[in-house]
């Protein structure tokens, strides 16, 4: 059964509170009422309230508390203020405090009505954008991460909730582990989406340059400042900023970073004036910071100002079941910008790959599917289409089973098997047919059959 709306009013004075409660439940509401703030919190806590209709002190002290109280603890319940003094300024004072909508009494019940109407289908709105975006996810990837490994459906599921705030984001992880496309996620998914995503790599750039680069520096500022120059904090305004390598920051600049964390605000290079920005920040390091505290490189009090909510991305070789969609989705959308027909990756192959340790992560990964298939010549790929490093370990046994015994069905298993071990038999008796069957326990016109149904090359 589909749940009833619940409102919530809150009125001091007993006749309207009825009037208003009265045409609520006429319209078919669930509705709750009472007259002190103090009781709609319990009461709130107590009951799933949808829309909450307040005649408060607003904007006086007590009002613009308890407005504040119900966006940490209801951040999701739909607040109509009445009696507001009308002033724009009040209102939008208000709406920054995450009221909905103002009414000025007097108000007809009707012009309630269509204000409640209206916020429930922002409502159903928000659920339905909420479901699409994990239906997305599904399908493509999240946010462009390919793999279900639970490590990682643990990480979309923290980027999915805190990309709905504004917390700061450090992501740790080994090179070519996703982190930039992890930060890229959280900016996609959050209301800043349609606003800048600034990146900056902190190890690329020297002490000097960085500092200009983040914060800007006013004409006359050095030799050479010919023109005042706006930072990446000020093109990010709005926005996100991504500071990747962080673990980089020289210690001048990361004095200047805690200042705008704390406060907000900067000056560019040699200037007075103080620029304040609304900037949501992410951050990436392959080194351990806790390590760089320890050698003096890394202010702490800085690490913890960052560190509010940790992403740290496993290694592949630590989530190996994402190795075979990785696979399918690089080569899919590889032979797609190449212009090449792929069928795909052989199973022999596939096996080589799923041993691979991948020192480099994601993007070896990559790039070993960029090179097999620039350079392929068939529409297969095969052991011989992947670098020695990768080939070599083949020489190891029974890699087929530890990947068979993890990811395919029965039927499949054992086709797998059964081609691969034919393989060696006959590589053993160095192709010949007669002695091969004769160990498999198998005729030699049953040998044939499955040399042709399993496709085996000889
Ligand atoms: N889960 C994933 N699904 C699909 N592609 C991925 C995934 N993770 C990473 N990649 C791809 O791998 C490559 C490396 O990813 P990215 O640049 O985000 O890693 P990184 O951790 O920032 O690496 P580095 O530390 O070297 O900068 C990119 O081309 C990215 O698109
Ligand atoms: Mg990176």
């Amino acid at each position: 059964m589909k749940k009833r709306t619940k409102i919530m009013v809150v009125e001091n004075d007993l006749a309207t509170k009825n009037v208003i409660g009265g045409a609520l439940v006429a319209e078919g509401y669930d509705v709750v009422t009472t007259e002190t703030q103090k009781e709609a919190l319990t009461l709130l806590a107590e009951a799933s309230i949808d829309i909450l209709v307040a005649d408060i002190n607003f904007p006086k002290t007590e009002g613009v508390n308890f407005l504040r109280e119900i966006k940490q603890s209801f951040p999701e319940m739909k607040v109509i203020l009445m009696s507001v003094n009308g002033s724009a300024d009040s209102i939008a004072y208000a709406m920054q405090e995450g009221v909905c909508d103002c009414l000025t009494k007097p108000f007809s019940m009707n012009k309630l009505l269509l204000v409640v109407n209206r916020l429930l289908r922002m409502r159903a709105l928000e659920v339905e954008n909420v479901s699409l975006r994990k239906r997305v996810g599904e399908q493509y990837g999240f946010g462009g991460l390919v793999g279900r490994s639970p490590r990682m459906l643990q990480i979309y599921d923290t980027i999915e909730t805190v990309s709905q705030t504004d917390a700061t984001v450090l992501i740790s992880g080994e090179s070519g582990t996703g982190k930039e496309l992890a930060a890229n996620a959280i900016h996609l998914l959050s209301n800043r989406k349609n606003a800048p995503f600034v990146k900056v790599n902190c190890a690329a750039l020297p002490e000097t340059l960085l500092e200009t680069e983040l914060f800007g520096h006013e004409r006359g500022a050095f030799t050479g400042a010919i023109r005042q120059r706006r930072g990446r904090f000020e093109l990010a305004d709005t926005g996100t900023l991504f500071l990747d390598e962080i673990g980089d920051l020289p210690l001048s600049v990361q004095v200047k970073l805690l200042r705008v964390l704390q406060e907000r605000q900067f000056e560019r290079v040699g200037g007075n004036e103080t620029i304040s920005v609304d900037v949501r920040l992410i951050c990436a390091t392959l080194k351990d910071l806790k390590n760089e505290i320890q050698r003096g490189a890394f202010r702490e009090d800085l690490y913890y100002r960052l560190n509010v909510v940790p992403i740290s991305l496993p290694p592949l070789k630590e989530r190996k079941e994402d190795i075979l969609p990785l696979i399918d989705y690089f080569a899919t959308r590889i032979s797609k910008k190449m212009g090449k027909k792929v069928k795909g990756v052989s199973e022999e192959a596939k096996t080589l790959l799923y041993k691979y340790p991948f020192p480099g992560n994601i993007r070896e990964l990559e790039n070993i599917m960029e090179r097999a298939i620039a350079l392929l010549k068939g529409d297969m790929i095969k052991p011989e289409d992947l670098p020695d490093d990768v080939r070599d370990q083949g020489k190891s046994q029974s890699i087929v089973c530890e990947r068979i015994m993890e990811l395919k069905q029965l039927g499949e298993a054992v086709s797998i098997f059964e081609k691969e071990y034919i393989q060696n038999v006959l590589k053993a008796t160095k192709g010949k047919k007669g002695q091969a069957a004769e160990i498999l326990g198998i005729s030699r016109k049953n040998l044939w059959e499955k040399i042709k149904s399993l496709e085996i090359e000889i």
